[in-house]
């Protein structure tokens, strides 16, 4: 079994971001040799800023250290270190159809109308995330539910070069829901709402790098309702604020939702708010730590991704070469 996934090298991360993808890759490490990857060349598909993408890709790659990413045992590195994954896109580009393409629900969400003024990069987006898995003939992909479109177009491709050029060469990917489920967290103002940096509310979210006293002040200040928690899952139905603190509870002390219901329950928000801060920041203060240790010694970081880099090309080079050969360019 081997795992393949990227993340974009996004800004200001927050705990939707920690609990709902980071610490599933980092309980992974358990379970399967993994490579984690900074999708740097996905970033290019929207409008770019230099200054703010440098400086999310070195956040991005601190944050998973620091939340656990064990770069002695994974492979971390950055898509744009290896240039096998735009050669590979490329050649997949002749076996892709604008049919599959166009299907792509995430290019239609992110396009929106303005479907003639994206980015062609944009279009063929998935292409690119094909050649990242196929490059390592990843046996599992571990993505959200948005993103399992793009993995079953993978297959696709995969089985039509292997047929098209009569080779063995591809492996089919399943997406991998491995790692314990992915916590959905919710804005702290509005429990229907996701978690976003986005979000014009910064008492909506936890960042990353906010002091103790500034997640204890986001709890406190949190949307609840006035009953005491349930007994049972079912009595969080109607009750989408107290579900999503019951939920980050649980996603944050690994703990199921019926486990914290079953120290809870029939208590107030006035006693599990402070229960649910300490939770936090037991979590978050020392991986605020490291991420001001690497902030300092950003060099360290460049050397961990440079060597990743140089593991994951050795890796996929075979099979780049192999996709060469079978089209009939050969060096
Ligand atoms: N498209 C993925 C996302 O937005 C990121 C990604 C790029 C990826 N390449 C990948 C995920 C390869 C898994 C495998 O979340």
């Amino acid at each position: 079994m081997r795992v393949v996934s990227g993340i974009q090298p996004t800004g200001d991360l927050h705990l939707g971001n920690l609990l709902g993808a980071i610490l599933r890759w980092v309980r992974m490490q358990d379970e399967a040799e993994c490579l984690f990857f900074l999708a740097d060349l996905h970033a290019l598909t929207v409008e770019v800023d230099p200054a703010q993408l440098r400086s999310n890709i070195r956040e991005m790659a601190a944050a998973l250290i620091a939340s656990g990413i064990d770069p002695a045992r994974s492979i971390l590195f950055r898509q744009r270190s290896v240039p096998a994954h735009a050669e590979l896109a490329w050649i997949l580009q002749g076996t892709a159809r604008m049919g599959w393409l166009n299907r792509m629900t995430q290019f239609k969400e992110k396009s929106g109308k303005n479907r003639e003024g994206s980015s062609v990069g944009l279009f063929t987006y998935p292409v690119l995330q094909a050649a990242d898995i196929l490059l390592y003939r990843a046996t599992h992909v571990p993505v959200g539910e948005d993103q399992k479109q793009h993995v079953e177009l993978t297959r696709d491709i995969a089985l039509k070069f292997n047929t098209d050029f009569d080779v063995d060469l591809f492996v089919p990917p399943e997406p991998f829901i491995g790692g314990g489920t992915a916590a959905r967290v919710m804005s702290l103002r509005d429990g229907r709402a996701k978690m976003s940096k986005s979000d014009p509310s910064e008492m909506s979210r936890i960042l990353l790098t906010d002091s103790n006293d500034l997640i204890a002040q986001k709890v406190r200040k949190a949307k609840t309702d006035p009953e005491p928690l349930p007994a049972d899952v079912s009595g969080l139905d109607e009750r989408p604020e107290a579900k999503n603190l019951v939920g980050i509870y649980g996603a944050v002390t690994g703990e199921t939702v019926d486990q914290v219901l079953g120290r809870f329950a029939g208590q107030g928000f006035g006693a599990f708010k402070p229960a649910l801060s300490d939770a936090l920041i037991a979590l978050l203060e020392p991986l605020r730590m490291r991420l001001e240790q690497f902030r300092a010694d950003p060099a360290e970081l460049d050397r961990i991704l440079a060597a990743g880099s140089e593991r994951a090309a050795s890796l996929g080079a075979p099979t780049l070469d192999a996709a060469y050969d079978a089209v009939g360019l050969s060096r």
